[in-house]
């Protein structure tokens, strides 16, 4: 049987970069994403890798959607040995403007979701003795960023499964790592990024600029690979152009 990784939000942005990616150096992939038009475009743009890649729909706050999603996959595909939760949701809004529906959507996918994922994979990956998981997190669950109450307090969350789950799994052969990027152009900053903030980023970074979704790759894979990140469980690599580092900006 061959091995494959699960990216999850695969369809778009980061998840699909990566994923690109994984299928560019040969490897098996499953794209798990909830949107079919995310699916049918990122199905298009994959036509050359047909024979490596399944499409998968998936909600990943659906427990016995994933939990059947992985069994399909893994009778007729691949053994899931690697996954990257990159499925997510964000906006914008003060803490005493956020409504508490909004706070428990953006937990529901973005913390829970993560969690259905990593823990349907994170078992069978126990039982085969080998493993890793990478969950894209951000530098909003790093740094108080305003209007990112519900955003934040769900990347921060999953920071802290990171390292939980990498410290229950080390002896079992699976690693569990973070990235935490700063802002990405992707689709869903576009939609989240109102223009003032944008030019908050673009003063606050000192790469003065945005980061673009192929720029995640190098780390996702190099977490994900066995050989290169063997001895490493439990990390956040930041990829944030500078931001979270820095203080005064202007010197002189
Ligand atoms: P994106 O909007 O381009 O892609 C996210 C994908 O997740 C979409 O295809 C969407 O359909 C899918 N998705 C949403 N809810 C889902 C669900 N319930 N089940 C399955 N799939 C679902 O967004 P982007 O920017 O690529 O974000 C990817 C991850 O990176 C997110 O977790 C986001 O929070 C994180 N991130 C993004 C940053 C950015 O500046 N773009 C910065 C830091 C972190």
């Amino acid at each position: 049987m061959n091995h494959a990784t699960l990216v999850t939000g695969g369809a778009s942005g980061i998840g699909f970069s990566i994923a690109q990616a994984l299928l560019e150096r040969g490897d098996f992939v499953i794209i798990a994403d909830v949107q079919e038009t995310n699916l049918t475009e990122a199905r298009s743009n994959l036509e050359s890798h047909a024979e490596r890649v399944r499409f998968e729909r998936i909600d990943v706050t659906d427990e016995d959607n994933v939990r059947a999603s992985f069994d399909a996959c893994e009778s007729d595909f691949a053994t899931i040995t690697g996954l990257v939760n990159s499925a997510g949701i964000g906006a914008e809004a003060l803490a005493l403007e956020t409504d508490v529906k909004l706070f428990r959507k953006i937990l529901e996918v973005n913390l829970l979701g993560s969690f259905i994922t990593a823990k349907e994979a994170g078992r069978r990956m126990q039982a085969g003795g080998r493993g890793s998981i990478v969950n894209i997190a951000s530098v909003s669950g790093i740094r108080a960023s305003a209007s990112r109450t519900a955003y934040g307090s769900s990347k921060a969350g999953m920071i802290m499964m990171t390292q939980v789950m990498a410290l229950e799994l080390a002896s079992h052969g699976v690693r569990v790592n973070a990235i935490a990027p700063g802002p990405i152009e992707t689709a869903m900053v576009k939609e989240m990024h109102s223009d003032r903030t944008r030019q908050q980023w673009f003063s606050r970074v000192p790469m003065g600029r945005y980061g673009l979704p192929s720029e995640m790759t190098g780390a996702a894979l190099f977490l994900l690979d066995d050989q290169s990140s063997s001895y490493m469980t439990g990390q956040v690599l930041v990829l944030d152009g500078g931001f979270s580092t820095t203080g005064l900006l202007a010197s002189g």
